[in-house]
């Protein structure tokens, strides 16, 4: 961006904790920002379980083209436990991902010194790995329905979709980013070619047409996704890049968060290349645990990293990146989990907003 740019972020800070581990990623945004320069107005948007709950509002048209206007978003959590499971993540998450055509979640997992790991015999060496997990088809389509609801006829239907325009888009950002990472050069897509043989076969030749035609620098690998969970588990230093459809990344990428040290500090981005893209948190809004000042912040900070490299600040990126290692070097803060941190989420988003 050139000099003097001010680039325009939307807030949605959502529903239980996301508010208060946003206010962190804010302080940690401005700190970086004062040292490297950077200028950036905020809009913050009230959208969430909330709101829905008083005016019946999920999603407004006019704010979505609203949002269409920024340079990025930045969102909390969205789930409320006095709104039926469904409604916010669908009419608020989902929409914003499909409006806004993110195709991409990308969900770095990366396990930091000073971490605890679950995993016995695996330390930062091993756990260094990035999904991108294809996130506007698959079973997310909202297609399907009910027949004969809640007689003992009940049918239910929940159709996966794959394109091939939009499995080839996502396999070849995942080749893009495995090159530019350029550590093993080498891309697994994650599937389940012995049993779903339609779809999956669609993701199989798409990656290897892409892959033979395009990127012969990189290595392809298969892995299905139940033994993906495994390797996760046994082997994770044999990932570099991953790329999932949507419902399978979606699974994966938790148990991914797990063995990075767990919610406390897995960010994710949605990421339409050629248009406005949305960083998150991924734990979700953990409503037991709001307005507590127990919560984690290191992920929504990680948010905060992940979305100033997306903007092409790099350096900035690295900061923010540095000063979450650093915190977690310190010793300072005992354990990445609720509760368990040593510290509250505010005195969390201090120490790393110093360390910048
Ligand atoms: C995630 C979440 C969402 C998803 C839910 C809240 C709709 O689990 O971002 O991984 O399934 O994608
Ligand atoms: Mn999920």
């Amino acid at each position: 961006m050139p000099a003097n740019h001010t680039y325009r972020i939307a807030v949605l800070p959502g529903d239980g904790t996301g508010p208060e581990v946003v206010r962190e990623g804010l302080k940690v945004l401005d700190a970086v920002a004062r040292k490297a320069g950077i200028r950036y107005d905020l809009h913050h948007y009230d959208l969430g379980g909330e709101r829905y709950q008083k005016t019946g509002d999920i999603l407004p048209d006019s704010v979505l083209e609203e949002l269409r206007g920024f340079d990025a978003i930045y969102l909390g959590a969205i789930g409320h436990p006095d709104v039926a499971p469904g409604i916010l993540e669908k009419g608020l998450l989902l929409r914003l991902r499909f409006e806004l055509d993110q195709y991409i979640n990308l969900r770095p997992v990366k396990l930091y010194p000073g971490v605890d790991c679950p995993l016995k015999d695996k330390g930062p060496a091993d756990i260094d790995f990035v999904v991108v997990r294809e996130n506007t088809e698959g079973l997310y389509s909202g297609m399907g329905g009910f027949q004969y609801k809640g007689t003992p006829h009940e049918v239910s239907t929940q159709i996966h979709i794959t394109t091939r325009f939009g499995a080839e888009r996502a396999i070849r950002y995942a080749f893009d980013l495995t090159r530019k990472r350029n550590r093993m050069k080498q891309l697994h897509l994650v599937g389940k070619t012995n049993v779903l043989t339609f779809v999956h076969d669609t993701w199989w030749r798409a990656f290897n047409e892409v892959g033979a035609a395009d990127y012969p620098d990189i290595k392809r690998e298969y892995a299905h996704v139940d033994a993906t969970c495994m390797w996760f588990v046994k082997n994770p230093e044999w990932f570099d890049v991953i790329v999932v459809e949507n419902m399978f990344g979606d699974i994966i990428t938790d148990l991914g968060a797990m063995i990075q040290g767990g919610m406390g500090i897995a960010a994710g981005g949605n990421i339409n290349p050629e248009g406005v893209s949305m960083f998150e948190p991924i734990g979700g809004s953990a409503p037991k645990y709001t307005g507590q000042d127990v919560i984690c912040p290191l992920a929504a900070i990680g948010a905060v990293q992940m979305l100033l490299e997306h903007l092409g600040e790099a350096d900035a990126a690295a900061r923010v990146e540095n000063a979450i290692v650093k915190a977690l070097e310190s010793g300072k803060i005992k354990s990445l989990s609720a509760g368990r941190m040593g510290m509250g989420t505010a005195a969390a988003g201090d120490l790393v907003a110093a360390l910048v």
